[in-house]
């Protein structure tokens, strides 16, 4: 597991499990944003009903909390169908698979969640399991040992990952269709706070709900926290109305900026900058200096930073840009030059 510091981090928290499961949206109509991931499952679901066959693999893949186990829970409701829920790392043997498999009925769909930490016996026993819906077992051993092949009811992977670089190719290529999910934008992000204060039975202004999703990185799950966390402020603090006021009071306390940058963000950049002289500096390098896992970097603080261009990934390693000299109130050096372009997709570097 990863560790998690922060107050607003992406990553799940435990003690959440409640909240979530009271704001999950249960269908696509519920489910705010990702229009174009939410026009493709209903063309995929509707035809997979209309031919009465098990829906097409489905892998999901984008920055913690986003909303792909979400969408997992969302399909096998939309397909009215069981979900088995289960994570790369849980499953150690390839045993361990073939229960799993054994037990799942015609049409059932089977979340993987963090589906690149399979291990590699695990994988392969899945990738008969997924193309042709049979498992391969061995019995016996030494010489007397042979295979045999038990058929598979016809059932659906879906599988969620935050890096799909560490996805075999094997793997990735039984996945009938690959979803990436998008950060969200404000309005989005505004109406998932206040269908949450709504179903929470929370007062909310329209400052309120707008002052939250400007800090909540475009991330559903973010804004999800801000929100609980000045739920509670406004209710020792104020009058149980969740207003700007109250979200710029928590922010100070939770040392979240403007741009929902915090402390651990505001450390990565101003090591990247203060340290490294801007970059190029590779993560490792990074993540040492400043004792921080480079996975949670990978995953929790960079893809933001990304999307508002305060940071670009190069082959040489990650540059700071001018846009994140300025938010920090740094000079730029006048003689760095532009040569801060992104040379390969996100994706391609692990
Ligand atoms: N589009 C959305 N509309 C409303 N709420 C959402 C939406 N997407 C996500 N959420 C909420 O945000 C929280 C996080 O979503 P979810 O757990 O699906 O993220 P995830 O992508 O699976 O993250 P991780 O990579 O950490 O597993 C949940 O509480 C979920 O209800
Ligand atoms: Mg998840």
């Amino acid at each position: 597991m990863k560790q998690d510091k922060r107050s607003i981090s992406g990553q799940a928290k435990s003690g959440e499990v409640n909240l979530d499961a009271a704001l999950r949206p249960r269908t696509l109509a519920e489910l705010e944003g990702q229009d174009r991931i939410k026009e493709n499952l209903r063309i995929l679901i509707e035809a997979a009903k209309a031919r009465h066959e098990a829906l097409d693999h489905v892998l999901f893949y984008g920055p913690p909390g986003l909303g792909k186990t979400t969408l997992a829970h969302i399909i096998a409701h939309e397909m009215d169908v069981n979900l088995r829920v289960t994570a790369g790392p849980a499953i150690e043997r390839s045993g361990d698979l073939a229960a799993i498999l054994t037990n799942l009925r015609q049409g059932d769909i089977l979340f993987i969640d963090e589906v690149h930490r399979l291990g590699r016996a695990v994988e392969e026993i899945l990738y008969p399991a997924m193309e042709d819906f049979a498992l391969d077992i061995v019995v016996g051993k030494g010489p007397a040992a042979r295979s045999i092949r038990l058929k598979l009811p016809r059932f659906t992977v879906v599988g969620a990952t935050t890096r799909l670089a560490l996805l075999t190719s094997p793997l990735r290529a039984r996945f009938g269709a690959t979803f990436r999910l998008e950060f969200y934008d404000q309005p989005a992000i505004e109406n998932i706070v206040r269908r949450a204060a709504r179903l929470l039975q929370v007062e909310i202004s329209d400052a309120g709900a707008k002052a939250i999703a400007e800090r909540s990185r475009g991330t559903p799950r973010v804004a999800l926290r801000l929100f609980r966390r000045v739920r509670d402020y406004a209710l020792v603090r104020s009058d149980s109305r969740v207003s700007a006021e109250s979200v710029f009071a928590m922010m100070q306390l939770l040392e979240v900026d403007v741009l929902g940058l915090d402390t651990m963000d505001r450390r990565v950049l101003s090591a990247l900058i203060e340290k490294f002289d801007g970059g190029p500096v590779g993560l490792d390098t990074l993540s040492a200096s400043i004792s921080e896992e480079a996975d949670t970097i990978m995953d929790v603080v960079e893809p933001y930073l990304l999307q508002l261009g305060f940071i670009v990934r190069t082959p040489r390693g990650r540059m700071a840009t001018q846009q994140a000299y300025t938010h920090l109130g740094i000079p730029y050096p006048a003689t760095k030059t532009e040569t801060n372009q992104p040379l390969l997709l996100d994706e391609e570097i692990t």
